[in-house]
């Protein structure tokens, strides 16, 4: 059956791709079945059909209350209701480049490219809903389904505004009456995990809302941001990063743990600041400016000043004994959301003032301490994000780096445009062609999940040094997961596997809005071909074991709920009308779902220019 059915999509694809050719737009033509809606459904396939190129049209849908109302515990502690949320902005600066229109042949090409992305996308939704349907994840490759977050549809919700960019309405509406039903009065397991359901859930809620102005959608992410809200019921107003399901519902207080890693409690901050914004309930904001606040008051006390150590304690409010400091893995969200916040929130208001002192504190500390150009056997002026480690000798910058460190070059890039300086921006296309130089270096063309180079002499880490053999043998000596067939310049692939992840191509989408130089777009098309070759499977597309084997090497049954929410998502846009997500309207939280950046006088609009 397997086999029967990658034959019809194969099949289909040729049809579709030969319709195309004579197609100038997108018809949205599909393989999929016609969607029958359940009993349920106020909205016939009929209705939805005739209103499902009409942006504006908004079905009637209406959710079903969780079984536990969140709003409704009882604090044993009493949570601080200031500051209040900044009023809106009045002018930011502009972040995208002024695009005109491509030339006919140019837009052609990239119409093709948009189109590519798009099947691969359809591909994956459509294994999705019929073999992992209202579960948190599709196993691509046995066809099975796994709930690692709660059981609450994660890969459901992380897609809506996916579906939503990609024009496929009937889907996005279908997945809404879906969501409608989701209970978070019930937990598949015992303990929630603030982070993920922060980001994947209410961030998927928010974005969905702010795409589509469905009800349905706020109301879920009030649901869900009330059960997150119950997590800061803490004796000192901290949030725990796991939230004790049945406990948290009696409002008798949690027990915040005494280390976590910093990027868990420091990525609340859109999506409370937005849900704040968009319910006019200031409870939220308040309760994340406690936190923010007290990484702000600590920035200079850390042994890393500007920085902080990977692990913080948020039981005893310590943001600075750590020793270790990376914008990678365990830290990378907390800096993301600085700069951001700063975008979110505007820069008249004092606490966005806050963020923008914030992130310039962290970035030039960063690029003295972290990145480095790496001994490489061309001239190519990249920079690598690498680790720090400040003992009794200070600080020691250790060359290793990961997939997920790769999101720092856009960071850099829209902190360079919202802060006015070409110094970061410059810093920020190095970097993220230092990404695309690592998934260049690899035989699949995709880079490792965690790898080492070698560093040049101190007194040349950011100007770079000559290729020396022996320098180079040297360093690769030094790591015992070297092996002899990596690519050059690289002394490790520590990690050596692809799990999906987006951060590469997020870079290298923030840098071509932001520069219009179409050199990214080809980065973007290499890395996309690439990607979808390697991890395709029958039903969608798995994590690979190597990058560094022909092929991949062996493929793992899992399918991560960022590939559609994040990946897929980020390649698209790289391809499609530069007015779709601009910069200039949305800000997107760690999984890419974009929040609408409030204006002074705004009016809810939705764009029609969303349409595939
Ligand atoms: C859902 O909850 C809201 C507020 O808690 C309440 O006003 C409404 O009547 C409830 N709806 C249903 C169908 O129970
Ligand atoms: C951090 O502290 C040092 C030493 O007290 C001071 O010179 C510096 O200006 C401070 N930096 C910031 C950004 O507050």
């Amino acid at each position: 059956m397997a086999r029967l059915r990658t034959r019809h999509i194969a099949l289909c694809a040729i049809l579709i791709l030969g319709i195309y050719f004579f197609l100038p737009r997108d018809n949205a033509p599909s393989y999929l079945p016609h969607f029958s809606y359940g009993p349920s459904s106020r909205t016939g396939t009929h209705a939805l059909a005739q209103h499902m190129n009409d942006p504006a049209h908004i079905p009637d849908i209406t959710a079903s209350n969780s079984s536990f109302d969140w709003s409704s515990v009882k604090f044993t502690y009493s949570l601080p209701q200031t500051p209040l949320l900044p009023p809106p902005v009045a002018h930011r600066p502009r972040i995208q480049h002024r695009f005109k229109p491509d030339r006919a042949d140019v837009a052609a090409v990239q119409e093709q490219r948009r189109l590519k992305v798009k099947r691969v996308f359809q591909k994956s939704w459509a294994s999705y809903r019929a073999m992992a349907w209202m579960k948190d994840a599709l196993k691509p490759i046995s066809g099975k389904y796994v709930d690692q977050f709660s059981g609450w549809a994660a890969t459901l919700v992380d897609s809506l505004d996916t579906l939503w960019m990609l024009g496929m309405r009937e889907e996005f509406y279908e997945a809404v009456e879906a969501v409608a039903a989701i209970d978070f009065g019930k937990s598949t397991s015992a303990t929630v995990n603030t982070f993920e359901t922060c980001i994947r859930y209410l961030g998927g809620f928010i974005a969905a809302y702010d795409l589509s102005g469905h009800p349905v959608l706020l109301q879920k992410a009030v649901e869900v941001g009330d059960l997150l809200y119950a997590g800061f019921n803490t004796q000192n107003g901290m949030p725990v990063d796991f939230i004790d399901f049945e406990t948290a519902k009696e409002g008798t207080g949690l027990r915040v743990e005494s280390q976590v890693v910093s990027a868990s409690p420091g990525t609340i901050t859109l999506e409370f600041s937005r849900l704040s914004q968009l319910t006019g309930n200031n409870k939220y904001y308040a309760a994340v400016s406690q936190v923010m606040d007290l990484f702000h008051e600590n920035q200079n006390a850390t042994r890393l000043p500007g920085m902080w150590p990977m692990m913080v304690s948020m039981s005893e409010k310590d943001v600075t004994f750590g020793y270790q400091f990376t914008i990678g893995g365990n830290a990378d969200s907390l800096y993301e959301y600085l700069p951001k916040a700063h975008a979110l929130l505007g820069s008249a208001d004092p606490s966005s003032k806050k963020y923008e002192a914030m992130s310039r504190f962290f970035m030039d500390t960063a690029m003295n301490n972290l990145f480095f150009r790496p001994m490489i056997p061309g001239r190519e002026d990249i920079l690598i994000s690498g680790n720090c480690d400040v003992l009794q000798g200070g600080p020691r910058l250790d060359p290793e780096s990961e997939h997920l460190s790769c999101f720092i070059g856009g960071l850099y890039a829209l902190a360079g445009r919202l802060f006015n300086s070409d110094e970061y921006l410059d810093v920020g296309s190095k970097l993220a062609r230092g990404c695309a130089y690592a998934y260049k270096s690899f035989p699949t063309g995709i880079m490792p999940e965690r790898y080492n180079m070698a560093l040049c002499p101190v007194e040349n880490h950011r100007r770079g040094c000559a290729w020396d053999e022996a320098a180079f043998a040297e360093a690769a000596a030094d790591r015992p997961q070297h092996k002899i067939d990596l690519p050059k310049g690289f002394t490790t692939a520590k990690d050596p596997r692809y799990i999906l992840r987006p951060e590469a191509i997020e870079s290298i989408f923030i840098l071509w809005r932001i520069t219009g130089d179409p050199s990214w777009r080809d980065t973007a098309w290499d890395m996309f071909q690439a990607v979808a070759g390697a991890t395709d499977t029958v039903y969608a597309n798995a994590a690979i074991m190597d990058v560094n084997a022909p092929g991949g090497g062996e493929k793992e049954d899992y399918m991560e709920s960022f590939w559609m929410a994040e990946t897929l998502k980020y390649f698209y846009l790289c391809f499609a009308d530069t007015d779709l997500i601009s910069l200039d309207e949305f800000v997107l939280n760690t999984e890419a779902h974009p929040f609408r950046l409030s204006k002074a006088k705004q009016s809810f609009e939705i764009k029609g220019k969303d349409r595939s």
